[in-house]
């Protein structure tokens, strides 16, 4: 069910195995094949965590989380999507460099998709990698009600894991009968944003996949949360962290433990490999630090004879084709994130409006998507190296987005940063960061904060490349 290529046949077998434990699937997953487009359809509808049935999710599948999408890096791809909801839509394709008119962002690259109608995307995946999806017009509602889903880019040559395990984290916002409340609150924009109080893997709570005893998996965990920085751990196992954002690691992170957990914030992700222990029936739980005990929040189970295989067999990844920084060159430009001096609302035109405005970039809230002759918050030479330098003046904290390029971060005043490609950073409460990039990717490039909240009520814009 999972893939339908050779390469794969593993991890057929491997979830096959799982399916007869009745375990959970990683989800379904659609692949991108010659000449045929992946066709998705947004639409509503209604869904069982744990028994309680919820309505008025958003979805591309009935009673199901929006589907796992695989292509494969350099090879063409068309994503065709149908808007099946009676609101507007678009689909942003989050961390790939593509062109800036399959970007998906309304009215700055392409004209909302009203309902009944469809949109053709098509882009070459340039690097291979964890990414995502989520529409970015009534972006608010739509994710939060459950329109968000992995996105992966096979490597050219395979890197040998015996199963892949995509894991979306998302939390939702649920009353005692499993009726959705409100995702947005006054409050919660203002602060650190509205939270969820159910926290979900692949739309399940603690999912247990049963994966043969030593063999090797790789883990993409996706934060597509509007709101929660997860703090996770992934205590007492053989494993390493491979990739960030989509890209092979340059600068090595820890493994996550209770003590050391690590950030991952709304819109990042973080592939690890791990050697499933030897002994039949051991279990790895990734959890995260919330409240007083660690939230598991997905289960792997060591099933069947040991596989006996080493993560030393495999190589580290590919690096993908971006371009390095000349920082000999750099233009140094700096963007000051803060509270909005004025307290009008957005205007969004199809794509949600709101009422309020609390966020600002170098002191200017964004009006909205649908007001004309906003300028870019930085227009930028292409071709050229610039050296962002980023200062959150605000007492909360804003995972910055830049759409269409990567960013290489450089140093921090409160951290030592680690060098490795993001196109999501965080900025903690009264953090300076530096970030170098090549402007190698022409057009206008949404730039904002990840806390769905803060970008719908001021903290977003653009940058030009041109
Ligand atoms: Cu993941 Cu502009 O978004
Ligand atoms: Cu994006
Ligand atoms: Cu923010």
């Amino acid at each position: 069910m999972m893939d339908q290529q050779g390469k794969v046949n593993r991890r057929a077998v491997v979830l096959g195995v799982g399916m007869a434990a009745a375990a959970a699937t990683a989800g379904f997953a659609l692949r991108a094949g010659a000449g045929e487009p992946i066709r998705l359809r947004s639409r509503q509808t209604s869904y069982s965590f744990e028994g309680m049935q919820t309505h008025g999710l958003y979805s591309l599948q009935d009673a199901a989380p929006p589907p796992v999408l695989r292509m494969r890096q350099g090879v063409p791809v068309e994503i065709e999507v149908t808007n099946g909801v009676d609101e507007h839509t678009t689909m942003h394709w989050h961390g790939i460099r593509l062109p800036n008119a399959m970007d998906g962002v309304p009215y700055l690259t392409q004209f909302p998709i009203a309902p009944g109608e469809r949109f053709r995307y098509a882009f070459t995946p340039p690097d291979a990698g964890t990414y995502w999806y989520h529409p970015h017009c009534m972006t608010m509602r739509q994710m939060a009600y459950g329109l968000t889903g992995l996105l992966i880019v096979e490597e050219q040559d395979d890197p040998g894991f015996d199963a892949d395990i995509p894991l979306n984290l998302k939390d939702f916002r649920l009353d005692a009968a499993g009726r959705l409340l409100p995702y947005f609150t006054p409050r919660g924009a203002a602060r650190g944003g509205t939270f969820g109080n159910l926290q979900t893997t692949n739309w399940q709570l603690n999912p247990r996949y049963d994966l043969p005893a030593g063999s090797l998996v790789r883990l993409r965990i996706a934060a597509t949360d509007n709101t929660r920085v997860y703090r996770l751990m992934l205590p007492d196992i053989a494993g390493r962290v491979i990739a960030w954002d989509g890209h092979p690691l340059r600068d090595a992170i820890a493994l996550p433990t209770a003590a050391d957990p690590l950030w991952l914030s709304p819109g990042q992700r973080v592939d690890i490999a791990v050697q499933m222990p030897d002994t039949e029936g051991r279990e790895v739980t990734l959890a995260a630090v919330l409240g007083p005990t660690p939230k598991p929040l997905a289960t792997l189970r060591a099933i069947g004879p040991s596989q006996g295989r080493d993560l030393a067999e495999i190589a580290p990844l590919p690096r993908n084709p971006v371009s390095e920084p000349d920082l000999s060159t750099a233009e140094r430009r700096s963007l000051v994130f803060g509270w909005s001096p004025d307290g009008a609302g957005q205007n969004n035109g199809f794509c949600g409006n709101s009422a309020y405005t609390f966020w600002s970039i170098d002191r200017q809230p964004w009006p909205g998507d649908a007001v004309s002759g906003t300028g870019a918050v930085a227009t930028l030479s292409l071709g050229k190296t610039y050296i962002f330098k980023l200062q959150n003046e605000s007492p909360n904290n804003h995972p910055i987005h830049l759409h269409g390029l990567a960013l290489l971060p450089l140093r921090s005043n409160k951290r030592t940063l680690r060098q490795n490609w993001t196109d999501t950073i965080l900025l903690m409460k009264g953090e300076t960061v530096e970030v170098a990039f090549k402007a190698d990717n022409p057009g206008d490039w949404a730039f904002h904060c990840h806390v769905i909240e803060h970008q719908k009520t001021g903290l977003a814009g653009y940058i030009h490349i041109g």
